[in-house]
């Protein structure tokens, strides 16, 4: 009897499978026809990854499975410094660490795209081998103003930079079979009010500053999603335009991946952003899925537009790992990956100043460290670009194991003050952020006599959901500069010299201070294993290489950009609890060094500027026309005498006569490998016509004007070493549609 319930049972089951067609990647029209419509809504609704039993402990969100046709959930962790899961679950005594890598801002200030492929093929891997599917990253938001919280996970204040580093990044990661998501699409360049704010942005500025990096990005990669960002753009929720997701992403750029929105809560309207081009809301809630199902019923919302997404998301997940029943370990190779992000770390460390060579160090011996941020080093951001590292090697530890001896004292006191700092913080949930522990002249003057040489770390930490504050965060603290100040006086006095260290992933003020230290080196947010590869840097195991790739101002009002941030100022942006509601971009195209050499300003430190423990030469160019623009080469010689890489800058300086142009621009870079003193290696270039032209908002085109173009080859924006001239012959001119118009007036500045 009981046999013959079971043959039943199989039989039916059997039935019931051989009447669901499995999904495979060759069926998948056949799979939509099998869907209902509510399955078809639950596909394109995710979920939180908590809510869901198939997904990766700590990741962030999970698609939804149709088991009947075979299709099974996917997992989406974060992020672009790593994966970010959690490192341990409930009865299981194994750990889930993934390696914490070099934030946006120091894999982007290296300049190195091979480097960052590199990383990006690490960090693939750690997701690949945590059951993971798609890592949502990179972020690569151009950084319009200092000030933005999530600076740290981005790269640049220049398109040409971001687009070709977050292109590498992404061949890198899905080099493990795994999906990326290029974020946040677009510009989302605040946290303050970032679910509401409508970025307010002329055609010219949008195409030439905000999008470029993206569609750079997708003609050398080919990323298996985008995300959708928060905010409006012109009036229009960016994840509710077909404008922007559609007209411009798919018919102009070719893409043709799976658009996916950013983590929005809020009650929008779903079927509008199915329409406009998502094919998956996250994380995802069931009030979505009713929103599809009863507009498609009462035909707001198209079967044509549901199943063209819902066959994009088909064709995203029998890509994925989970859907090919990749075997992963849950044991990626961490000690691998912790020795490339050492290494990678420094090559993105910029050496800002080195008055009499004072770096490399040419010997241990007794530092006097100063800087609470020595005794807790800070390796990534904070939000959904954190990662759950093993371990972070703070200063102390990475110079105690390059054979420094730390000042005993000194380091009591500070990290005495940690655990009052600690206590602080589990009491009020404050911590004193930035603020050092004064410490008398007297007791300096001590540690001048007992210690060899004096290091202070200036930290700064910044994040998700919060913009950055002027006083106290952008700009030292009265007990920072005192410290600086005092620090060197006494060191000073007795002959001895003081290095300052930077552990942040954005830029500050410095042009009060940077001349009081015989040495300052930015080490941005650089990872796990921070403290040793500063050390490294400071003993010259490693040669710093790393160069800026966004304007270090003299003061934060020097940035036009800022007049419309949400800093508690201005017309128009109001923090202190009160939600303001847009932004205008009066600065235009005229963001970072595109404003400070355009209207001739000066600046601290200017982008693409760092110094290295050597010498370059740069040889006379060669430029050469090609049937699409032009190639270049120069040959860079180490002419010092230690070794060190070189990262040369190719800019551009139009004729401007048929538009006004920046006084220059960015238009490809390349870096040498290792050179020895003496070596030589020639460095080629590629610049497309297309990549000369400027964008005409009123006729909708991209134009590129014929006239004889001044090709600078640069070791910083201000530091040109070569030129040659390129003579574009055609003018050219290439129409877009005329999307994401301005709805209102913007008043915006001009060079003349
Ligand atoms: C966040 C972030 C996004 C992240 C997502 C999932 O709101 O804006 O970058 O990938 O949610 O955590």
């Amino acid at each position: 009897m009981k046999t013959s319930i079971l043959t039943i049972m199989l039989t039916s089951a059997s039935l019931c499978l051989a009447n669901n067609p499995q999904l495979r990647a060759d069926n998948i029209d056949e799979i939509i026809k099998n869907l209902t419509i509510e399955e078809k809504a639950r596909l394109l609704v995710g979920r939180e990854n908590s809510e869901s039993d198939k997904g990766v402990p700590g990741a962030a969100g999970v698609t939804q499975d149709i088991p009947r046709l075979g299709i099974p959930s996917v997992v989406l962790t974060d992020g672009p410094a790593g994966v970010r899961i959690s490192p341990t679950r409930k009865g299981d005594n194994a750990t889930y660490y993934a390696t914490g890598f070099p934030v946006g801002t120091a894999l982007a200030s290296t300049w190195n795209q091979e480097l960052v492929e590199n990383v990006g093929k690490a960090i693939g891997n750690e997701t690949l081998e945590y059951g993971c599917d798609v890592l949502l990253a990179p972020g690569m938001n151009i950084h319009r103003t200092p000030l933005c919280g999530r600076n740290f996970e981005y790269y640049s204040e220049d398109p040409v930079v971001a687009g070709l580093i977050a292109a590498a990044y992404v061949n890198g990661v899905q080099s493990n079979k795994v999906g990326t998501s290029i974020k946040h699409f677009a510009v989302n360049s605040q946290e303050t009010n970032r679910i509401e704010v409508d970025e307010i942005v002329s055609p010219r500025a949008l195409r030439e500053i905000y999008l470029r990096p993206f569609e750079i990005s997708l003609r050398t990669s080919n990323p298996w999603t985008v995300m959708s960002s928060y905010n409006k753009l012109n009036g229009t929720w960016t994840q509710s335009s077909p404008e922007l997701l559609k007209t411009i992403l798919r018919d102009e750029w070719g893409y043709d991946g799976l658009v996916m929105t950013d983590w929005t809560n809020e009650r929008r309207p779903s079927y509008e952003r199915v329409a406009a081009g998502n094919a998956l809301l996250t994380p995802g809630h069931d009030w979505q899925e009713t929103d599809i199902i009863e507009h498609v019923k009462d035909g707001s919302l198209s079967m044509k537009d549901v199943d063209e997404q819902v066959k994009i998301l088909l064709s995203m997940i029998v890509k994925t790992p989970r859907f090919n029943h990749y075997n992963f370990s849950n044991r990626p190779d961490l000690d691998a990956h912790a020795a490339l992000t050492r290494q990678a770390s420094t090559e993105g460390m910029v050496l800002l100043e080195n008055r009499n060579n004072t770096l490399p160090l040419n010997k241990t011996g007794k530092v006097a460290l100063f800087g609470k941020t020595s005794y807790d080093f800070i390796a990534g951001g904070t939000g959904s670009g954190n990662v759950n590292k093993p371990y972070v090697i703070d200063l102390k530890t990475g110079l105690t194991n390059a054979g420094f001896t730390i000042d005993p004292k000194l380091q009591d006191y500070y990290e005495a003050q940690k655990v009052l700092n600690d206590k602080i913080r589990a009491i009020s949930g404050e911590s004193s952020r930035y603020d050092e522990p004064a410490i008398s002249r007297r007791n300096i003057e001590k540690l001048a006599a007992d210690n060899d040489i004096a290091v202070i770390t200036i930290g700064r930490q910044a994040g998700e959901g919060r913009d950055r504050d002027i006083d106290g965060d952008f700009n030292l603290t009265q007990n920072e500069r005192e410290l600086i100040e005092n620090v060197a006086a006494a060191f000073h006095a007795v002959g001895k010299k003081l290095i300052v260290i930077m552990n942040m992933g954005n830029v500050m003020e410095t042009a009060s201070w940077k001349n009081i230290p015989d040495a300052i080196l930015l080490a941005w947010q650089p990872g796990q294993e921070g403290g040793n590869s500063v050390a490294d840097v400071l003993i010259g195991k490693e040669s710093p290489s790393g160069k800026l790739t966004m304007t270090f101002p003299i003061t934060i009002s020097d940035i036009p950009a800022v007049n419309n941030f949400p800093t508690g100022t201005g017309p128009n942006n109001r923090r202190n609890g009160k939600n303001y509601d847009y932004s205008n971009h009066e600065e235009d195209i005229y963001v970072g060094y595109r404003y400070f050499t355009s209207f001739d300003k000066p600046v601290s430190y200017p982008f693409g500027y760092g110094l290295s423990y050597t010498e370059f030469k740069y040889s006379k160019p060669v430029v050469k026309a090609t049937p699409d623009g032009f190639t270049a080469s120069i040959t860079v010689t180490n002419t010092g005498n230690r070794e060190g890489k070189e990262a040369v800058q190719l800019y551009v300086s139009a004729p401007g006569k048929d538009m006004i142009k920046p006084a220059r621009e960015l238009k490809d870079f390349s870096k040498t490998s290792l050179l020895k003193p003496g070596q030589s290696e020639t460095l080629t270039f590629t610049v497309s016509a297309d990549d000369l032209a400027s964008f005409n908002d009123e006729a909708s085109q991209w134009q590129t004007e014929a006239g004889t173009y001044n090709i600078q080859f640069g070791a910083s924006v201000d530091d040109i070493r070569a030129k040659a001239p390129y003579v574009q012959k055609k003018a050219l001119t290439k129409k877009v549609n005329n999307v994401l118009s301005l709805k209102r007036e913007l008043n915006t500045i001009s060079p003349q």
